[in-house]
């Protein structure tokens, strides 16, 4: 080799090295966004998608897609239509009920999504769901599910193409590979591969084929702070399969990290060939008491050289790698993920896309702009409210709610709403929802009088906390509604400040300056419990509380304004608008 062409090779060495790093945050997919899986699609212009559970919401198995790694917008639900799952309807008690942890991949031209629906309706049995598309930005595009063979009843399924042509599909727990038919969702061959270290729930395997080996990526020691992940690899699919000897290659357990519970990971490259893995992490610090916002999902910069193991940076706050340039062009109608809302309902335009119900809808509970009520989202009054009952039929009765996702460690969420409740117990307001059995309510609420017996309107703050026993809980707080306040729209107010406290007021829309407190509660509250899974919602309801009041709630001028991100125990960064 002559001089010049040696340094040529050389300076090539260094611009490789030397890959600008620029500094990112975590989490990348802000507020509930488990289990996340994501690729590198060139074909659609070099663009990043993700998928993460949803498990009751809905619509579900929401894609994300990015140009830059870091600002993430919606780019469709491949569960989008209630008769695409039909489970999803069931009055399930248990929260954890839903679609869980999903694989996604793209092959020719064809985006899959494998997920799978949990419920312990009639025992144990999982129902491993295929679904496809042709166009990511378009929910119409998803076709399926197609409903797989899962003799073992397991749970995580992934989906790996060998270069034989022959599909196979892993699941947890305790890794096992099938051999499947992607067009009938038979399993025609079964193997079991691997089953991690030995620690407990080995659980999200994805396999990847790199330098003559095949590795599989796993999740163990069960979704809390315990999480980790580790890998194995083997020249046969089928194994044997030899486990890292330095495993784990990611975990925060018997750290004091902020983030914690970081596993469930995935492993892509980009366009420049840099790997990137993304997990699921919970910003709790090791005392994993306050997260309302639950399991996010987190990015980590990574070196994977030619037939060695993956060495991946620990998750924190601010982290830095040699992201791709900047670039907010993604297509599509979706929302950032980053962002607030301004929803006025203007008459003539649909439910937000960044709404979710818990459990498919009944639509005709929820209308935008109705004839004599514009810029105005009507929810009808629900049977149930939202701690629901035994008795509750989703399909049929419906809940009165409708949500967003909390997105920020400090937040803003008004609400103005029009509501002049008849009968007793007529109940509409705000609400932050984890599941049924813990969310903080503040309504309007119509009440009988003990003295007069005349029924009077009034202002209700109401913890719901069945979901988590030995919780401190604040009381419940009612106020007659102030007399110039009845029949005008009132303005609900629910901040989160530094503190991780919830603080609730009212006012009248047209006065906020004469705004009313009615409580605060901790975020202690709807952290954990009956939603070990899950993150918050900000929403809306309307609820008879079981009786036959039939009056309409009008909500209007809906601001959502994500303020802080906690990146480090007690650092707060500034949400840029
Ligand atoms: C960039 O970040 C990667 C991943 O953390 C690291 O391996 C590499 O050394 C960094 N490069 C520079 C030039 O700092
Ligand atoms: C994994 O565990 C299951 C049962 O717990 C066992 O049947 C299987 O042989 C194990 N697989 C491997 C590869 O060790
Ligand atoms: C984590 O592992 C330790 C040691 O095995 C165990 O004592 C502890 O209960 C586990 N914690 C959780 C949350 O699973
Ligand atoms: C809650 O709101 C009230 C009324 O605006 C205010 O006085 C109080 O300081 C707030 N508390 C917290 C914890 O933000
Ligand atoms: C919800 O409704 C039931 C009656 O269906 C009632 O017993 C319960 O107290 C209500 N919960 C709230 C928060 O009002």
């Amino acid at each position: 080799m002559n001089i010049s062409k040696l340094i040529c090779l050389l300076s090539f060495v260094i611009r490789l090295s030397n890959a600008a790093n620029v500094t990112f945050t975590n989490p990348i997919l802000p507020g509930f966004n488990p289990d996340p899986s994501c690729i590198f699609v060139k074909e659609w212009d070099n663009t990043f998608f993700c998928t993460t559970s949803s498990f009751l919401t809905f619509p579900s198995t929401p894609l994300w897609a990015s140009k830059d790694l870091i600002h993430w917008k919606h780019a469709s639900y491949a569960i989008n239509r209630g008769d695409q799952l039909p489970e999803l309807y069931r009055n399930s008690q248990l929260q954890t009920e839903g679609t869980w942890a999903s694989t996604l991949r793209y092959r020719d031209g064809t985006f899959y999504l494998i997920t799978s629906y949990v419920s312990w309706h009639d025992g144990w049995g999982p129902i491993i769901l295929l679904l496809t598309s042709t166009d990511p930005y378009d929910d119409a595009s998803w076709t399926g599910p197609i409903r797989f063979e899962n003799p073992e009843k397991e749970i995580d399924p992934d989906l790996f193409w060998d270069d034989d042509g022959k599909v196979y599909m892993g699941v947890a727990r305790g890794i096992f590979l099938h051999q499947v038919d992607l067009s009938t969702g038979k399993v025609l061959e079964t193997f079991t591969v691997w089953n991690g270290t030995g620690d407990r729930n080995p659980e999200g395997p994805h396999l990847y084929n790199k330098d003559g080996y095949y590795y599989l990526g796993i999740g163990e020691g069960g979704t809390e702070t315990n999480h980790s992940a580790v890998i194995s690899r083997s020249r046969s699919i089928s194994g044997p399969y030899e486990g890292y000897e330095n495993n784990p290659v990611l975990t925060a357990k018997d750290t004091d990290a902020f983030f914690q519970t970081v596993g469930h990971t995935d492993y892509f490259q980009d366009a420049a060939g840099n790997w990137w893995c993304v997990a699921l992490a919970t910003r709790s610090g090791p005392d994993w008491e306050i997260y309302p916002m639950g399991r996010e999902t987190v990015l980590s910069p990574m070196t994977w050289d030619e037939g060695g193991w993956p060495i991946i940076d620990p998750i924190q706050g601010t982290m830095s790698g040699p992201l791709p340039t900047e670039n907010k062009y993604v297509p599509g109608d979706g929302f950032w993920v980053h962002e607030g809302d301004e929803e006025d309902f203007e008459p003539g335009t649909q439910i937000p896309r960044q709404f979710l119900f818990w459990r498919p809808p009944k639509e005709s509970l929820f209308e935008i702009s109705p004839a004599g009520h514009p810029n105005s989202l009507q929810v009808l009054p629900s049977r149930v409210n939202l701690t629901a009952d035994s008795q509750f039929e989703p399909l049929e009765e419906g809940m009165g709610f409708i949500s967003r996702k909390q997105s920020s460690s400090v937040f803003r969420f008004t609400v103005d709403l029009e509501f002049n409740p008849k009968d007793a117990d007529e109940e509409a307001g705000a609400t932050v929802f984890l599941t049924q059995y813990q969310h903080i309510d503040v309504s309007i609420i119509n009440t009988r009088s003990c003295s007069s017996g005349e029924l009077e309107q009034r202002l209700r703050f109401r913890p719901e906390a069945l979901g988590k026993p030995g919780v401190e809980v604040p009381p419940t707080r009612t106020i007659t509604t102030p007399q110039a306040w009845v029949g005008k729209p009132i303005r609900f107010t629910i901040t989160l400040d530094e503190s991780q406290t919830y603080n609730f007021t009212v006012a009248p829309a047209d006065r906020p300056e004469e705004e009313i407190w009615m409580g605060s509660a901790s975020a202690d509250i709807v952290s954990g419990g009956s939603g070990p899974f899950h993150g918050t919602l900000l929403g809306v309801f309307a609820t008879s509380n079981g009786g036959t009041g039939k009056t309409a709630a009008y909500f209007s001028r809906w601001r959502y304004r994500p303020l802080k991100q906690e990146v480090e125990a007690g650092t707060f960064l500034p949400i840029k608008e």
